[in-house]
């Protein structure tokens, strides 16, 4: 476990979401917001094979991205015990149950718990002849009672589109980001994400004025988000 990347607002960590989350709750350390993107597990096809077979436009490989390495609901019970506030989840299909439950029927003294969709709103045409195209990912929101929300009256569902920057194979956009933190979270706030990826959700922490925490274990996408911090423009083919 080591800081790759510090400046005023951003701190990001190589190593083990569960090993820094279990630092963090030894030292009684809590951050005001957390928004994490995980390995969906299920998504991750052998592209070259899957498109032989069905034909698709497109090679659908997450590659260590959408591995999951650790236990959904022992990542949750300590991803509540870390944040004050509010708790974005973005989770595969299978996942989703899981987790939900876990907050609405374990946490449910404290916390209360929505499905959320991201609705993409430029979806890629694969299959699109098929049936209908994948335009939704899911996202478990999960927030302490009598905490900030600025979204009064805002749907569950969120209109964004995806970016096609190919900096990351799961990449998250920051317009989405941005809007979740806005809703969850002040100036000055600190924002968690432990499975930062391609850091994402520092940027918009960062943009926003927030301070950001991050955590994540492969170190080739560590070195995507340390660039990004510092501006440098990265092409990767
Ligand atoms: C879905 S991706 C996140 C992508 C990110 N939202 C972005 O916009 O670039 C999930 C990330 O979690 C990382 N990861 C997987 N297991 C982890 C763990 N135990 N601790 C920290 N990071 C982990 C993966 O390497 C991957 O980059």
């Amino acid at each position: 476990m080591k800081i790759i990347y510090k400046d005023e607002y951003v701190k990001l960590i190589q190593g083990d979401c569960i090993k820094v989350m279990d630092i963090m709750i030894d030292k009684k350390y809590m951050v005001d917001c957390s928004i994490v993107d995980i390995p969906y597990g299920n998504v991750s096809k052998n592209g070259e094979e899957r498109a032989k077979y069905t034909g698709q436009l497109r090679k659908i490989n997450k590659e260590e991205a959408d591995i999951v390495t650790f236990d959904e609901i022992e990542f949750s019970k300590r991803l509540a015990q870390v944040t004050k506030g509010s708790i974005y989840i973005f989770c595969g299909i299978d996942q989703i149950a899981k987790i939900y439950n876990y907050f609405k029927d374990n946490l449910k003294k404290d916390w209360m718990a929505r499905l959320c969709t991201w609705h993409k709103t430029n979806p890629s045409p694969s299959n699109g002849q098929h049936m209908y195209l994948s335009a939704s990912e899911f996202i478990i929101f999960a927030k302490r009672r009598n905490t900030i929300f600025n979204g009064h009256c805002e749907h569950n569902v969120f209109n964004f589109p995806c970016g096609r920057s190919k900096l990351h194979p799961t990449e998250k956009p920051q317009q989405l980001l941005e809007y979740l933190i806005k809703m969850s979270s002040n100036e000055g706030d600190e924002i968690f994400d432990c499975c930062f990826g391609s850091g994402s959700t520092a940027l918009a922490s960062k943009n926003l004025g927030r301070k950001f925490l991050g955590v994540e274990l492969q170190e080739k996408y560590c070195e995507v988000a340390k660039q990004r911090l510092q501006n440098i423009k990265i092409t990767i083919n």
